[in-house]
Parts: structure tokens; C-alpha cells; sequence
């Protein structure tokens, strides 16, 4: 039975290519948000599994059909997508559909470091580092940015990464509460 709190959510897709911490941080989140959707290009991405056992349907995306993932977006009446760590890059056909409605987490304080191996440059390049939300556009890790958090320096690789993924689980959470009907 439907509550007043689930009419006043909105239903997001999270679309992911692997572990899901991010999406493990959002659906941690409960009752505040809905995940009514969870999208992987990868069969196995450890991600889909923690939808699954939280009962959020799945769809596997592949074969580039983005019209079929269109297709699916709208059968589950998905108002907004976040992309957690999802590596595919959206072609611009589909993001006009989502304008301001669709937004990424990356794990650089950008514009720095856009792109692939964002952690390991800025911390080889002993630069500040910290973790971004935007909203995706078609020029990639280019759009418009929502919030940032700067990260404590450390001394190695691996305690960055770590940092860097508690300040993303704290930020992806904050804008999924800004975003809630
Ligand atoms: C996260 O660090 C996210 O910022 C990054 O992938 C990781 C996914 O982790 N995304 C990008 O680099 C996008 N350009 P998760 O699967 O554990 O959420």
C-alpha cells in the first residue's frame, strides 16, 4: 500500500559499472529516497546484486541501445538518473531527454582531472583532491557542478582512495536529499 512519503518521493534510476558503494551509500538512504531502477552495462557488477537483494529491478544494459534503456527509464517512470560509477559515456540523442535531471559523482575536484584515473593523477601530481557532483551534459565531467568536498591530503594512494569514497558516499547522499520531492 502506497504512503503519502512514497508520493512525495522521486523515483530515480542509479546507473552503475561495478562495486555500487555509492549506490549501496543512496539506498542506505531510505525512507528519504526511491531508487525505482538500478542499470548496469556489466552482467555482474557486484552493484547489481545489492539492488536485487533489496528488491529494486535491474536491467542490464548493453549492445549500446540506448533507445531500449530509454524505453525502460519511462516504463519505470523514472523522474531523475544518477550516474555511480557508470563508465559508458551518454550520447547527446539521450541526454535530451534528461536535461538537468541527470548527474554524475566524480572522484576529482573538477575541472581538474576529468576522465578516467582521476585519483591516482591529481595524488601522483600532489594535487588538491576531493570528489565532485555535476549534471552530465555531452561534453564529458563538463557540466554544471552542484557540490564539491576537498579531501585532507595523505600520504598514500590507497587512504586517498578510502577518503575519497567516504567523502563521495557523504556528498551523493546530500544531493539525492536536495533532489527529493
Ligand atoms: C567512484 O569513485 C566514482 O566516483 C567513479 O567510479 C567509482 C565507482 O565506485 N566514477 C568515475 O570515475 C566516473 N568518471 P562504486 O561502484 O563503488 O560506487
Amino acid at each position: 500500500m502506497s504512503t503519502i512519503t512514497d508520493t512525495l518521493r522521486s523515483n530515480w534510476a542509479v546507473m552503475i559499472s561495478g562495486t555500487g558503494s555509492n549506490l549501496s551509500a543512496l539506498l542506505d538512504l531510505d525512507p528519504v529516497l526511491s531508487v525505482g531502477l538500478v542499470i548496469s552495462d556489466k552482467k555482474n557488477a557486484y552493484g547489481l546484486s545489492r539492488a536485487r537483494r533489496r528488491g529494486i529491478p535491474t536491467y542490464h544494459f548493453e549492445n549500446n541501445d540506448w533507445d531500449d534503456l530509454q524505453n525502460q527509464l519511462k516504463r519505470y517512470l523514472i523522474d531523475y538518473i544518477f550516474l555511480a560509477g557508470f563508465m559508458k559515456i551518454c550520447p547527446e540523442n539521450f541526454l535530451k531527454n534528461w536535461s538537468g535531471r541527470i548527474f554524475n559523482v566524480h572522484p576529482s575536484l573538477l575541472p581538474t582531472y576529468p576522465g578516467l584515473k582521476s585519483i591516482e593523477r591529481s595524488f601522483n601530481d600532489k594535487a588538491p583532491m576531493g570528489v565532485t557532483i555535476h549534471e552530465v551534459t555531452p561534453a564529458v565531467d563538463k557540466g554544471l557542478i552542484l557540490l564539491q568536498r576537498k579531501i585532507v591530503s595523505t600520504d598514500t594512494l590507497e587512504s586517498s582512495e578510502f577518503q575519497i569514497h567516504i567523502s563521495e558516499h557523504r556528498v551523493v547522499r546530500r544531493v539525492f536529499e536536495c533532489y527529493k520531492k
